[in-house]
């Protein structure tokens, strides 16, 4: 077993991957089950966050009851997709706060060209979660972890609804102490770089670009 390999099997979250993957599944359902999906993948991924006891004080007593550690997490999206995941992760973390990074890909050499890269300050006391919803062929998201780590955050996990063997290779061979989180692990990738079975273009289906 992978160790910083997550897959997040639970009931919940496979009943409603399986309902977006259908294709005719219409942008409004797709946009609505991803937003609960990332809701149920946002507990996993913060399920070792640190905390620590504070004192309050309830109507009966006082008493010790912990909270977070540190300064706010930062959901970072990989455009455009990402944001697809942010509201529903944001539901759950509502005080995170949120970075954006936009790349494309050059139809020439394939390589991820960056185009945006907008985070919040203090980076360096901050954990960081990227988003994007398809882990394909890890080229983006080995260009966002390694742009990350310029700034060089406290720690970086990547969340993703699908994957294939390709992405996970690529990326963990490129980023070994990055640990990825997913709902599934597909079959492979296509010769155009999509994911098969999948569930087509991640973008496309979020905002109803086809
Ligand atoms: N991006 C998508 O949106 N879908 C895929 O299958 C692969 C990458």
């Amino acid at each position: 077993m992978n160790p910083n390999l997550h897959l997040i099997n639970h009931p919940l979250v496979q009943h409603k991957l399986t309902l977006m993957r259908r294709k005719d599944a219409s942008t409004n359902t797709f946009r609505r089950l991803l937003n609960e999906l990332s809701a149920l993948m946002a507990y996993e991924v913060t399920r070792d966050m640190p905390t620590h006891d504070i004192e309050i004080e309830t109507p009966l007593e006082k008493m010790n009851s912990p909270v977070i550690d540190g300064k706010k997490l930062v959901f970072v999206s990989i455009l455009r997709a990402g944001n697809g995941i942010l509201e529903g992760m944001l539901n759950v973390v509502p005080g995170a706060r949120v970075g954006h990074v936009g790349l494309y890909r050059d139809p020439k050499t394939l390589v991820a060209v960056e185009y945006y890269f907008k985070m919040p300050h203090d980076m360096q006391d901050r954990d960081v979660i990227i988003v994007d919803p398809m882990l394909a062929t890890g080229n983006s998201a080995i260009a966002a972890v390694e742009r990350l780590k310029e700034l060089g955050p406290k720690s970086i996990k990547f969340v993703c609804l699908l994957t294939c063997p390709e992405g996970i290779a690529a990326l963990q061979k490129a980023h070994p102490d990055v640990p990825i989180y997913t709902a599934a692990i597909d079959r492979q990738l296509n010769s155009h770089g999509y994911i098969l079975p999948g569930l087509g273009d991640a973008g496309d289906r979020i905002f109803g670009t086809k």
